[in-house]
């Protein structure tokens, strides 16, 4: 079977990563295309992958370049509108999360993937795909925790990325639909049950620049489901010690926890400051088994004409909760959800 001419549009922090993955790992995918409004990260595109057919237009990328897919890791305001006219080309998708910043363009998303049911669209919630989080799934689904009715999950990143984080704001939707989406889409997962309602808290607590961008440093959501289960969702952007994203549910006969402590590897140093572990440093040093392995299903999925786990729809819920989040927070009271 031919191998699948991949397009990668955004080469910024994670569009790297997933470009060296789709070019190297993933088989059956043959990266043919790049595009990026950042002239030096096509330049690195040429001189490190080789990539010839480089564009600085995404429009014109797809009028001219031969692909049967895209892959979008670009700023999370445009995932929408280049999801849909994608599609609209006739190409198979990935896009990373969120699929969009708003309730009706994600609604639209989910419309025109509706209108072409032989195009495989995929949302990169890459939890799913991380071999703990997929394992603690099987478990759920075998039994093993009885009913999940709580789920705690928090993800925190380094305190040195906040200054970036700050600048990504107006282009990341903010601290709930950048970070927690993730969370959200665990735990609809998990519970396999849709929010009722979100009364999310936080602050600016050590970084009061994220005031100005009407956004928050450290947050919690106190979460509750159309059947009674609940979610306390978490998110933070000063840790010092590494990239701590850890979740643990809990059911009526059991409690699963997933990567409590962020260790680097299985190493253990007892010294004069005591016992200790290495940390994980950044999301993708946790989850490059996730990456890698939510890119090899996308190519799987078109090669073997089937739609992934992660639908459009859990892209709108996601989108929908974590809007719902930062309302709830910003407004300072209990939000309901109504669809
Ligand atoms: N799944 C995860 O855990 C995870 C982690 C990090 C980032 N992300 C997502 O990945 C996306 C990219 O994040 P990043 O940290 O790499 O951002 P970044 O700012 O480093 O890179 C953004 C890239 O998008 C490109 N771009 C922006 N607008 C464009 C346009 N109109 N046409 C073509 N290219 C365009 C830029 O040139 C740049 O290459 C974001 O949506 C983010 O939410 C997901």
């Amino acid at each position: 079977m031919a191998a699948v001419k991949i397009g990668i549009v955004g080469l910024g922090r994670l569009g790297k990563r997933h470009a060296e993955n789709l070019k190297h790992k993933v088989s059956g995918a043959a990266l043919v295309a790049a595009c990026s409004v950042v002239k030096e990260e096509l330049d690195w595109a040429r001189e490190n992958l080789g990539i010839e057919a480089l564009y600085s237009n995404y429009d014109q990328m797809l009028e001219e370049a031969d692909l049967d897919a895209v892959f979008l890791v670009t700023s999370s305001a445009v995932h929408a509108e280049q999801s849909i006219k994608a599609l609209e080309k006739g190409l198979h998708v990935f896009t990373e999360k969120p699929m969009g910043v708003d309730v009706p363009e994600c609604q639209k998303v989910e419309r025109v993937v509706a209108e072409h049911p032989n195009q495989v669209f995929f949302v990169g919630f890459v939890r799913r795909f991380d071999p703990s989080y997929a394992y603690a799934k099987q478990l759920i689904d075998e039994g093993v925790i009885g009913e999940p009715f709580l789920v705690r999950s928090q993800t925190v990143d380094l305190d040195e990325y906040a200054e970036f984080q700050v600048k990504f704001v107006p282009t990341s939707g903010g601290i709930f639909l950048d970070c927690n989406v993730h969370d959200i889409d665990l735990a609809r997962w998990y519970l396999g049950s849709e929010v009722k309602s979100v009364y999310a808290k936080g602050g600016s607590y050590v970084h009061q620049a994220f005031d100005s961008v009407h956004d928050a440093d450290n947050t919690v959501v106190l979460t509750t489901f159309d059947d009674g289960k609940m979610a306390v969702i978490s998110a933070s952007r000063t840790a010092f010690h590494g990239h701590d994203t850890h979740t643990e549910i809990t059911g009526s006969k059991g409690i699963l926890k997933i990567g409590m402590t962020p260790a680097k590897n299985r190493v253990e140093v007892f010294d004069g400051h005591g016992a200790r572990t290495h940390c994980v440093r950044d999301f993708f040093e946790r989850f490059h088994e996730g990456f890698l392995a939510e890119a090899q299903e996308f190519v799987n999925c078109i090669r073997e004409n089937r739609q992934p786990i992660v639908s459009a729809f859990d892209g709108t819920k996601a989108t929908e909760v974590g809007f719902a989040m930062t309302d709830s927070f910003q407004q300072g009271k209990e939000v309901q959800l109504h669809s």
